[in-house]
């Protein structure tokens, strides 16, 4: 696990050995801390290089050891990586840390345990505990401020954001970056530094630095962490663990640390964030009815990629295919398009430090479909309109090769339609990329009726490629994460007709942990967007037949809310007022309109409704019921495989927060029993409201006695066919 090899004379070589990622468990910990120990006993060592096996210095703590999934219980691997990196530091001659690949959570720990860190061009360190709900509790939060100050330790502890290597040395981080072998690199430093005194390098024992508005920056983070972790609780801990190797000597901030990590470990928010780590792992491991899985159907190769259509979408899914190296054909019909994607190229460019040139040599833009001819993947992201893209993929199937991959971002239209108006419909799936795509995490891959095994495998890779999470769903209205969005709108719309307002429901959703509230996000989104979507369906505008009540389609409740309020020209904050008042046409700030609420009143009253007072359980219990509710729909009709599939959507494409664990996870801890008796009873209060009828998996769970959401996946597989 821990190799020690003495090499050339005087420099001691240590390996950490546990592949993948070199992760610190328990034992690996007591193991190293012996090489440790051994090689500064040997008289013939002067100086130590420690280093990571395959490529890669350490992950971090095993978080095998989190989940439960081994003996050792998580807290004991804590204490064995604290009495290593105290031994790593205390060592009486020089450590030098040799870092490539990462350095993560306890594995920079470790590195800030040496007297030196030397870290390859490529590498990325980083301490991402609050991810999953904890804090880096092997003295990182007290080692990091003394080595880079304050603000930079404030940031990356509390957001968990991992550096390249070229930014740690900015900071301070690192003492040198290296393109070459990053080992040859330490060994010739170690020499070097071989009779250095190491005092001065040990950080535990440096004071740390004290800038003159040290109080009021400290206390400026703790209220912007408080702000921003919408009541998760490890972001404030983070927080309070780095202010405390201000106020307190290291021991005790320690100590302090130590009482933080006691605290979060076991809570329910750590759960679910952990749940999160592990369902976005889950999600990988896709297969379709026929057998064909993640395991057995390789990805082809995507050397070269095309998109049509640079707008909203479009644009941001050039950048990421350019960012991760993918040449790209971009093809648009209005000129002034192609200007907005250069604009963004070299502001990514300058982002990622990179020169302009080196990305946008790789984008060829076109106005003209032949150029497509040599893609070996396209993406179509043009306007939402069915007919508009099937002539598209008719018109693709015959000029691009005939092996080229035919994708479309469309985020609720049927791909089977799609693939239908082409000669290849084996070749077709969705690309359901989220807006600004090259931002967001999320990717739904959105599997066809006909779509192969080698095109599933391939947009699922691609995804993976560009940094996303893929997802695979399968084909139906909106896939999984729109379809479920739908009940949630609807139902914060019946509540707006019965008496709420939309800050009221925004702010019991942004309390729940939510970043924007359904109605602040309907703005940002466009209220003309769902407008659209309904006229075609025959919801809303001149589609719907004569005679229909205005509360009223195919029977069931309905709310024209949204409708109307397009008609009367408010679209959002595009147009500076839908549900919310802007300071004009694209902006922000959303404030409540009395305009609305006078609306609101006369709708009631021209409708017969009474208006009540709507509390907040209400709020949250049908918005998010109704939603959970679609979700085990989906689970029973098979377009997910499992809650963890919804969850990861709902994380990362939809604002849901992390440490609520998503959809699935909120309502299995709730309760499913607790659940289902909510919905009944909102049922019998608005029987013409089918979405909140419980669905038959939620029954079926709760009938077998509502086993842990860990099981649902298996059990799926043999219910769905009874369901
Ligand atoms: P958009 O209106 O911003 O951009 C569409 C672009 O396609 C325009 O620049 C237009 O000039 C271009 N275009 C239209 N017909 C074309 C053709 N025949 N050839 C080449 N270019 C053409 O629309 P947006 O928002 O980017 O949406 C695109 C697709 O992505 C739609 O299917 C939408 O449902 C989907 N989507 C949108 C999301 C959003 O948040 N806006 C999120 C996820 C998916």
């Amino acid at each position: 696990m821990a190799q020690y090899s003495r090499v050339r004379g005087s420099v001691a070589l240590l390996r950490l050995t546990n592949p993948p990622v070199n992760a610190l468990s328990a034992a690996v910990s007591r193991d190293l801390e012996r090489a440790v120990r051994s090689a500064c006993a040997d008289s013939a060592v002067r100086v130590l290089v420690l280093r990571g096996h395959g490529g890669t210095f350490c992950g971090g703590a095993d978080i095998r050891e989190l989940a439960g999934l081994v003996d050792v219980p998580f807290r004991v691997g804590v204490s064995s990586l604290v009495a290593l990196v105290d031994a790593v530091e205390a060592a009486e001659k020089p450590v030098v840390a040799a870092i490539e690949g990462v350095a993560l959570g306890g594995g920079l720990e470790l590195a800030l345990g040496c007297h030196f860190r030397i870290a390859h061009g490529q590498a990325r360190l980083g301490l991402p505990e609050v991810t999953l709900g904890l804090l880096p509790a092997a003295g990182g939060t007290q080692r990091l401020p003394r080595l880079v100050g304050f603000p930079a330790a404030l940031e990356l502890v509390a957001t968990g954001r991992d550096v390249s290597a070229e930014e740690a040395l900015a900071l301070g981080l690192v003492d040198h970056v290296t393109d070459g072998d990053v080992e040859e690199a330490a060994v010739e430093f170690a020499r070097r530094v071989a009779d250095e005194p190491l005092a001065s390098r040990r950080l535990s024992t440096r004071p740390p630095p004290r800038p003159a508005d040290l109080d009021t920056l400290l206390q400026v983070a703790l209220e912007r962490a408080q702000r921003r972790a919408r009541g998760a609780l490890a972001p404030v801990a983070c927080v309070q663990a780095v202010r405390a190797a201000a106020t307190l000597p290291f021991t005790q901030g320690l100590q302090l640390e130590q009482e933080l990590m006691a605290a979060l470990l076991p809570s329910n928010q750590a759960r679910a964030m952990q749940y999160c780590f592990f369902a976005q792992r889950i999600v990988g491991k896709w297969s379709l009815p026929g057998g064909a899985n993640w395991r057995n159907s390789p990805a082809r190769a995507v050397s070269r990629a095309a998109v049509i259509g640079l707008g909203t979408m479009g644009r941001g899914i050039a950048v990421s295919l350019v960012r991760a190296g993918i040449p790209v054909v971009a093809m648009e019909t209005d000129e002034k398009q192609l200007r907005v994607v250069t604009a963004m190229l070299e502001r990514e460019a300058a982002k990622q430090r990179r020169s302009p040139d080196s990305y946008l040599q790789l984008v060829q833009f076109t106005l003209e479909r032949r150029d497509l001819g040599d893609a070996d993947l396209v993406v179509e992201a043009v306007f939402e309109d069915l007919a508009l893209k099937k002539r598209l993929f008719a018109e693709l199937s015959s000029s691009c090769r005939p092996d080229t991959l035919l994708c479309s971002n469309t985020s609720a239209l049927d791909v089977d339609a799609l693939a239908a108006a082409t000669r290849r419909p084996e070749l077709v799936v969705g690309m359901h990329f989220f807006a600004p795509a090259h931002v967001m995490k999320l990717l739904e891959v959105v599997c066809g009726a006909r779509s192969s095994p080698v095109a599933v495998a391939t947009a699922m890779q691609l995804g993976k490629r560009l940094g996303k999470v893929s997802v695979a769903v399968a084909n139906c209205p909106g896939f999984a994460g729109n379809r479920m969005l739908k009940p949630y709108v609807e139902q914060a719309s019946f509540l707006l007709e019965e008496g709420a307002t939309p800050q009221q429901v925004d702010a019991v959703l942004e309390d729940f942990g939510f970043a924007m509230g359904v109605f602040r996000m309907s703005d940002l989104s466009g209220l003309d967007v769902g407008w659209r979507v309904r006229e075609e369906a025959g919801l809303a505008g001149p589609t719907v037949p004569p005679g229909e009540s205005a509360r009223r389609r195919h029977g069931c409740r309905y709310s024209p809310l949204a409708d109307l309020l397009c008609e009367h020209g408010r679209l959002g904050q595009k147009t500076g007022r839908g549900w919310y008042l802007y300071e004009g046409p694209g902006g922000r700030a959303a404030t409540p309109d009395p305009w609305l609420h006078d609306f609101l009143d006369q709708y009631r009253r021209r409708h017969g409704l009474r208006p009540r007072r709507i509390d907040q359980q209400e709020v949250l219990e049908r918005c998010l019921y109704a939603l959970a509710n679609e979700g085990f729909r989906i689970l029973e009709e098979g377009v997910a495989a499992g809650p963890e599939d919804i969850d990861t959507i709902y994380v990362l494409g939809y604002g849901w927060p992390a440490h609520r664990g998503g959809p699935m996870y909120h309502v299995a801890a709730v309760g499913l029993p607790a659940v289902l008796s909510r919905l009944e009873h909102f049922r019998r209060l608005h029987p013409d409201v089918p979405q909140l009828r419980p669905s038959a998996l939620l029954r079926h769970l709760v009938a077998e006695g509502s086993p842990p959401i860990s099981r649902w996946r298996e059990l799926l597989k043999g219910l769905r066919s009874q369901l």
